[in-house]
């Protein structure tokens, strides 16, 4: 019995201790234990702001300025910061599908001349050595600093089914733009058209290693 109301007062404290003060108003501000993020000094979208004369929270771009990577100008040029286009547009160039299917081939978008085309493989060099070559390492055969330190199944481009013809350019934009097993998507992080100039230089990668090897 000792113990039923020692139980019986420990309950009691408890339920008007959590639900008693339910609902009630504190002029001292609440205890918090982990208080790291509660309090923030930001303005949520759209709400007005008084500190700026007309009270606008959202402001607008400063004039005569242009928002980094989207300048009209840079976006046919290859190798200058490339414009990042939004997610949501659909075709071959944006999603690397034709159709249900898979493309393959370099897209119009990209109007490639000869000298541009160049540029782009020299654009995709730079840009698989930053992005992939930790990986798939610089000569594509999927032995990059990684693999060392026990990343699996690290994709080699010169074997099947990788090699040129049988592997389709679509699905390389794919398996970057979001990953597979192990990699994750680049989508955030390299624009459309340097997806497609990796693409490309892999394919330099992979007619190179070809080439050097009938020749033996
Ligand atoms: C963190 C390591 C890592 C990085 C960085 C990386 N990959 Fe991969 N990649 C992998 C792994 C692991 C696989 C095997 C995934 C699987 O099959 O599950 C793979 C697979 C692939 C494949 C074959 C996918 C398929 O269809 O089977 C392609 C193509 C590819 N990577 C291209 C790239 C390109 C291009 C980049 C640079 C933009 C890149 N990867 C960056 C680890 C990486």
């Amino acid at each position: 019995m000792r113990y039923f109301f020692l139980a019986y007062a420990i309950i009691a404290v408890l339920i008007v201790g959590i639900g008693g003060f339910r609902g009630q108003k504190f002029s001292k501000p609440p205890i918090q234990i982990f208080p790291d993020m509660d309090n923030q000094d930001k303005l949520k979208a759209q709400s007005p702001d008084p500190f700026f004369a007309d009270r606008l929270g959202s402001r607008h771009p400063v004039k005569e300025t242009q928002p980094r990577g989207f300048s009209e100008a840079g976006q046919r040029e290859i190798g200058g910061i490339p414009e990042y286009e939004f997610g949501g547009q659909t075709g071959y160039y944006y999603t690397g599908h034709v159709g249900d299917y898979y493309g393959t081939g370099m897209p119009e978008e990209l109007e490639l001349t000869g000298e541009t085309a160049e540029a782009l493989i020299h654009r995709g060099e730079e840009r698989f050595g930053i992005y992939c070559s930790v990986c798939h390492g610089k000569s594509g055969d999927g032995m990059g600093i990684t693999s060392k330190y026990g990343v699996p199944g690290i994709a080699n481009f010169h074997l099947d089914p990788y090699k040129t013809g049988a592997y389709p350019d679509g699905r390389m934009f794919e398996v970057i733009t979001n990953g597979k097993g192990q990699m994750s998507g680049y989508a955030a992080n390299i624009p459309i058209r340097d997806r497609w100039a990796i693409i490309a230089y892999v394919r330099t990668l992979q007619t190179a290693k070809a080439a050097a090897t009938a020749a033996k």
